[in-house]
């Protein structure tokens, strides 16, 4: 018997070893934590229970008989994050450069399919060279397999990647079609072709950092979602963002009580919006001031800042936030901003969490560019995902409400459970200026006549009671109360439960 449980511990010592000591260096040198090493830092303590530490690949081909590791390249199975189950997939690239072989994908899509029969999320820690070039289409085959798991995932199990290290060519898509993607500054990348191919096709030089970094995919394509140092910071990151999020679509958030009281007075919001409407201020303050603790995970913080989106909690309850950010563009709505959060609402939406909605949006961002890139499509997302959504959709407008873009902001009209205004609100078809210059086009000429005009529209119509006495806005209320309001909203909408029509899908503006 001894000498079984010695062969036992001997090779899970070879597949605790991976690709082997030189390797583990090398990996480390370059600022890189291992596969395993990843895990224990992501998992609660001594909770990871692994699976399938003794497959290897079946290739012949090239040499590959006589290469083979215990585990092949990913380090499979689950564990606990804050006492919640998880089921992980971790890659290790000190074997054949973390690449995919038939086998591996075997293990990820073991791992995924028990997710879903017991309904817990997927993280995956993606460091791989991609295809595994010696097994050829089986590893292809592989890949496909794994998206086909992504896809059926997709709105029952949260799904979230990391990237740690190459992500490239059609490996890409398999963290594109999770929820959330963090990647790690200069070791981490994905590209779907790498700077040699786009030197030769385009002739354009570029770096694998600029074309497919950290930096570029969370401030440029908005492909992820944040940008973390090295590897701890992305992996405790992780471990907060998974703390807001239910188990699978069947589920609540965890409800975490914090000793904030849902009364909480904060006079300074009364002052927040400045009295000259043409004037920014920090949306993000207002947020801050109203969530449990000041706690804010936002998402995408550096990609279309002038939306804001994220997750927070309001009496211990996760709620997603989206806010216009009059800091930036003047909150204005655009084709990036209108995207990042059309999916923010979806993915709350999927995953029973309400949706908050702070309202200050002078319209849509006009011009050729937005036109020409089909802002009439991408703000049709934002307004399709408002609309489609079932969960407590809760919305306050601070200071501006214009034309479709009020529409759009989780309306009444859109089924918005709660609307609330602020005092200084102004909920019209457009401003005050661009509205007379159109219907009183002939006094153009005139310009005290039109500024006449102009203080009559704002004194009629740049206020909340002309949408209130409609009952498009519930409430008018005063700044410094708005967390209470936003608790007891919560409380009332606890049970909420509406259906939209059967249908195999709807046709989303894609
Ligand atoms: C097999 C691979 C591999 C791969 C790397 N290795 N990529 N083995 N298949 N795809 C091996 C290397 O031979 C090496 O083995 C070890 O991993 C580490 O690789 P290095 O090159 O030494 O590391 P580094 O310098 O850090 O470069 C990493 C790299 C590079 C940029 C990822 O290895 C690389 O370009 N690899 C090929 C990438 C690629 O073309 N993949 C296929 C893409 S197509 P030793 O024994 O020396 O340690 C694809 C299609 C997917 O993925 C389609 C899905 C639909």
């Amino acid at each position: 018997m001894q000498e079984i449980l010695d062969q036992l511990e001997q090779k899970r010592a070879a597949a605790r070893l991976g690709g082997g000591q030189k390797r583990i260096d090398a990996q480390h040198a370059k600022g890189k934590l291992t596969a395993r090493e990843r895990l224990e830092i992501l998992l609660d303590e001594g909770t990871f229970e692994e699976w399938d530490m003794f497959v290897e690949h079946r290739c012949t081909d090239f040499g590959m008989a006589e290469q083979r590791t215990p585990g092949d390249g990913v380090v499979t199975g689950y564990g606990m994050i804050n006492g919640r189950l998880v089921f992980v997939f971790s890659q290790d690239f000190t074997v054949f450069g973390g690449a995919l072989s038939e086998a591996h994908a075997e293990k990820i899509c073991k791992v995924m399919d028990q997710a879903m029969k017991v309904g817990a999320p997927v993280i995956g820690l993606n460091d791989s060279g991609g295809a595994r070039i010696q097994e050829g289409v089986a590893s292809l085959g592989g890949y496909a397999e794994v998206f086909q798991r992504n896809v059926m995932a997709s709105g029952v199990i949260p799904q979230i990647s990391l990237i740690m290290g190459p992500c490239a060519g059609g490996a890409v898509y398999s963290p594109a079609m999770t929820d959330f993607i963090v990647m790690v500054k200069d070791s981490s990348y994905m590209f779907v072709t790498g700077p040699e191919v786009v030197k030769t096709v385009t002739h354009e030089e570029v770096t694998a950092e600029e074309l497919g970094g950290a930096v570029t995919h969370t401030s440029r394509s908005g492909v992820a979602d944040l940008a973390c140092n090295d590897d701890v910071q992305a992996l405790l990151m992780l471990r907060r963002l998974y703390n807001y999020l239910p188990l699978n679509n069947r589920e609540k958030a965890p409800r975490r009580p914090s000793g904030d009281p849902i009364g909480r007075v904060e006079r300074s919001l009364d002052t927040l919006v400045p009295d000259n409407p043409n004037k920014a201020y920090d949306m993000k303050e207002l947020i801050v001031k109203t969530v449990d603790d000041g706690d804010f995970f936002e998402l995408q913080p550096d990609y279309a800042k002038n939306i804001l989106v994220g997750f927070a909690r309001l009496d211990g309850q996760t709620v997603g936030i989206v806010a216009n950010q009059p800091l930036v563009l003047a909150g204005c709505l655009d084709i990036k901003s209108s995207i990042k959060a059309a999916r923010f609402v979806r993915f709350c939406d999927a995953f029973n969490i309400p949706v908050i909605t702070f309202v200050d949006v002078p319209g849509f961002m006009p011009g050729t560019s937005q036109e020409y890139g089909g802002i009439i499509k991408h703000g049709a997302k934002l307004l399709y995902a408002y609309a489609e959504a079932t969960v407590p959709k809760i919305t306050v407008i601070t200071r501006k409400a214009y034309g479709g873009a009020y529409d759009v902001m989780a309306s009444k009209h859109l089924r918005g459970d709660v609307n609330l205004a602020w005092p200084n609100a102004e909920i019209a078809v457009m401003g005050a200026k661009g509205a007379v210059e159109i219907i009183f086009r002939e006094e153009k000429k005139d310009p005290a006549k039109l500024a006449e005009r102009e203080a009559e529209y704002k004194r009629r119509f740049a206020n909340p009671f002309v949408a209130a006495e409609r009952g498009y806005i519930d409430d008018v209320i005063l700044p410094h109360e708005t967390r209470q309001r936003l608790c007891r909203s919560l409380v009332m909408l606890k049970d909420k439960k509406i259906d939209n029509p059967w249908r195999k899908h709807g046709n989303i503006p894609l």
